[in-house]
């Protein structure tokens, strides 16, 4: 019997705070009993004669396959459209285009540059859009990490992740916000021109105190990752920031994760883990390595028994699996 929860029917979810937390905890949970009747050889119809269009500006490996095999799992078809592809916001405003989709689709994804063009897509296309990243937020990314740490430790409670790097992009927002919401501790490590920006760790903050934890920001990454249990980053420059490459690396060599952070935490021996979102740099087999090495994340760290990136990376598919069902699936029909 699948964990439904009627009120995400029709959904959508541009950033965390579009869900209650009891919602997002459900959500995890749905997606873990997704992961576990998969295994067991069904493959249902529970998406059957929902289509998807998934509209992507911005590169994607994790995410776009996700959805493809997610829907295509329970019956469901979707359709890949970039930039060049559709009219979007070049021939036809981003509010035609909404109009349009949503009299064909039955729910869209974007991964996009704007946030504002995300919330738009949701505003007028009359179906359930889903952020798939934006310049701001990439939530989809944050159940899947926190089913892989419910997965490992076998709960989230009385956690710490300490998020090490770009303190203020994308996925270190919604992973703040996610942390506040299931009620895990974060920390954040990073140099202060990298810090969360203000009223997002305000929002979060208020969140996190509400589930009695809290969120800390240090600029010095020993300090701030000692009792942690999660160790995460990111790439130090998030698509549509290249130009920004060689000050980045400078202001971010103090923050990569390497066995002597992992040491600080003071939980070599006790519960540790490593996550990443992907794609990372960890060695010198990426046109942007080949010169300069592993950046974010050495080798020897994504490599050891406590990386549990793969996981994080298969889980994208049973977390996004989850959201599509929860929004769309006819459950009377099930
Ligand atoms: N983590 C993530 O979103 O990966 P992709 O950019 O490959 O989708
Ligand atoms: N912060 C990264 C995440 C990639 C999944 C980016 O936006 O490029």
């Amino acid at each position: 019997m699948l964990n439904w929860m009627d009120s995400l029917r029709g959904r959508s979810m541009l950033r965390l705070k579009s869900f209650t937390d009891g919602e997002m905890m459900n959500l995890i949970d749905l997606a873990a009993q997704l992961k576990a009747r998969r295994a067991s050889g069904v493959r249902g119809d529970l998406l059957r004669r929902r289509n998807i269009a998934l509209i992507f500006e911005k590169s994607s490996t994790r995410t776009r396959n996700s959805c493809v095999v997610a829907a295509r799992d329970e019956g469901g078809g979707v359709e890949y459209l970039t930039r060049p592809d559709i009219h979007f916001g070049k021939k036809e405003s981003v509010k035609d285009t909404a109009r349009v989709l949503g009299r064909i689709y039955d729910g869209i994804l974007f991964r996009g540059f704007s946030q504002k063009v995300c919330e738009e897509l949701a505003e007028y296309s009359g179906v359930p859009v889903w952020n798939g990243l934006t310049d701001d937020y990439h939530p989809t990314q944050i159940f899947a990490d926190l089913l892989t740490v419910k997965e490992t430790f076998g709960s989230l409670e009385d956690c710490t992740v300490a998020y090490v790097g770009d303190g203020r992009n994308n996925v270190a927002n919604s992973l703040m916000m996610g942390c506040a919401k299931c009620g895990v501790r974060y920390v954040c490590c990073c140099p202060a021109e990298l810090s969360p920006d203000a009223a997002v760790l305000a929002e979060a903050s208020e969140v996190a105190a509400r589930n009695g934890v809290d969120i800390r920001v240090f600029n010095d990454p020993a300090e701030g990752v000692r009792g942690a249990n999660v160790l995460y980053t990111d790439v130090w420059v998030s698509m549509g920031e290249e130009s920004k490459t060689a000050e980045r690396i400078k202001l971010l060599r103090p923050y990569q994760i390497n066995m002597a952070l992992m040491e600080a935490t003071g939980n070599l021996g006790g519960r540790l883990m490593f996550l990443h979102c992907l794609p990372a740099f960890h060695d010198a087999n990426t046109e942007v390595t080949k010169e300069c090495g592993a950046l974010e994340v050495t080798d020897e760290v994504f490599e050891s028994k406590y990386s549990k990136v793969f996981d994080e990376a298969e889980n994208r598919m049973h977390t996004i699996k989850a959201l599509f069902v929860s929004a769309l699936c006819d459950r009377a029909a099930v």
